[in-house]
């Protein structure tokens, strides 16, 4: 059995009711180093001082209450290891945080009701079933419940929701939580309301075209949910299979992005403001939508191009590549273009589980076939560790 170990703790302290500013706080502890970071800080509290704030219930990263930064890096004290945050730490210590993007109510205890729980509720996060309700069970698809599994084992920690950048930047972005959230009822065949549901989160401005792609959550849950990926399969059933067309004009940028990439294998910059509101086509910068947004950009695009940053030729007629490579680029497109239907990658299920003999070798469970496609990539090897289903 391993020895118990000297390990350095630093906390970040904070009442806002004293009025005293934020400031850290050491105590070394002494645990084994697979003990967990959430040991050691109720060690510190029961040996040197009570009035270290922390939330924690079941200990086994299932309840979601123990979410913190850890060495900066968003995430459940009771799942992160003594030697791996001491690994991970900048100078020996292991350095612990409130999580971000909501408010502290002491110490290491953010105001979960006043952020997470808030979007959570604002995303309907209920079957609204379909009538007439069958006598007995509803039959539903095992590929369908597949797809939902992944934003199921959510246990709504917060930990995505604190480093989101762009919830730092637009605080009123419904967020990777609730967006998951929302995925687990919009690819759920029982509910009736999924057309209304996408409406309402590609009209909303603060709504899943707000995402910015950073990854940010995929890293950070401790479930292996990717919210990132949740987001993705909205905006494809929103856009691609509802045909929405949202004010957000989300769906025709992401449309013109694609158009782009195939017809010059590089973004071609100027054409995408143009085509994302006037429309996915070389004529999209006639239309009014298009001159509009045009004409208020054109005081940073004469910065640009007077910084050197944008060269007239190439904003003109876009970048060009060696024909053999863009022919490569197009033969993906085709090639995800020649698929019967759009399969989503649900890594949740799909990926390699740690737990099963030959870990590594072969999938879990290989479920319809699955293939990657977007924004999809997802982490192999992030095993579901006993989530509730919710
Ligand atoms: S990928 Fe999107 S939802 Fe996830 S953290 Fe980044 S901006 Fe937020
Ligand atoms: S998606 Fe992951 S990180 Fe976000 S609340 Fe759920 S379990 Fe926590
Ligand atoms: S205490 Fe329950 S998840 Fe950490």
């Amino acid at each position: 059995m391993a020895e118990a170990t000297e390990f350095t703790l630093r906390l970040r302290r904070y009442d806002p009711e004293s009025g005293d500013a934020a400031y850290w706080d050491e105590h070394t502890i002494e645990l084994e180093p697979h003990r967990s970071v959430l040991e050691g800080i109720l060690q510190a509290k029961a040996r040197f001082d009570g009035s270290i704030g922390i939330r924690c219930s079941c200990r086994a990263a299932i309840c979601g209450s123990c979410g913190v930064r850890v060495n900066g890096q968003p995430g459940l004290a009771c799942h992160t290891h003594l030697d791996a945050a001491l690994a991970s730490s900048r100078d020996g210590v292991i350095e612990v945080e409130p999580m971000g993007n909501m408010p502290v109510i002491k110490d290491l205890i953010v105001d979960m009701d006043a952020v997470h729980w808030k979007k959570i509720a604002r995303v309907t996060p209920w079957l609204i079933n379909k009538e007439p309700i069958p006598e007995r069970e509803y039959i539903v698809d095992r590929e369908a419940m597949v797809d939902v599994t992944q934003s199921m084992a959510c246990i709504q920690c917060g930990a995505c929701v604190s480093d989101c950048l762009s919830m730092e930047v637009d605080p009123l972005f419904v967020g990777p939580a609730a967006s998951a959230k929302a995925y687990r009822f919009v690819g759920d065949p029982r509910d009736d309301q999924q057309r209304e549901r996408l409406t309402d989160l590609a009209q909303d401005p603060h709504g899943i075209y707000t995402c910015t792609h950073c990854f940010k959550c995929i890293d950070a849950c401790p479930k292996g949910v990717a919210p990132m990926s949740q987001i993705m399969r909205l905006r494809r059933r929103a856009g691609s299979d509802h045909h929405i067309d949202d004010r957000n004009n989300g769906h025709r940028h992401e449309a013109s992005f694609v158009t782009l990439i195939k017809g010059y294998g590089l973004l071609h910059e100027a054409e995408l403001l143009p085509r994302s509101y006037g429309g996915d086509s070389w004529f999209g910068k006639f239309h009014p939508k298009a001159g509009k947004v045009l004409m208020s950009s054109l005081p940073a695009i004469t910065k640009a191009v007077m910084r050197g940053k944008v060269k007239p030729k190439t904003a003109l007629l876009g970048h060009k590549i060696p024909k053999d490579d863009l022919k490569s680029v197009q033969r993906i497109y085709d090639k995800v273009a020649a698929r019967d239907q759009r399969l989503e990658l649900n890594l949740y299920i799909t990926g390699y589980d740690e737990d099963v003999d030959g870990a590594g070798t072969a999938p879990a469970a290989a479920t319809s076939g699955a293939a990657q496609t977007g924004a999809d990539s997802g982490q192999p090897g992030q095993s579901p560790e006993g989530s509730p289903s919710r």
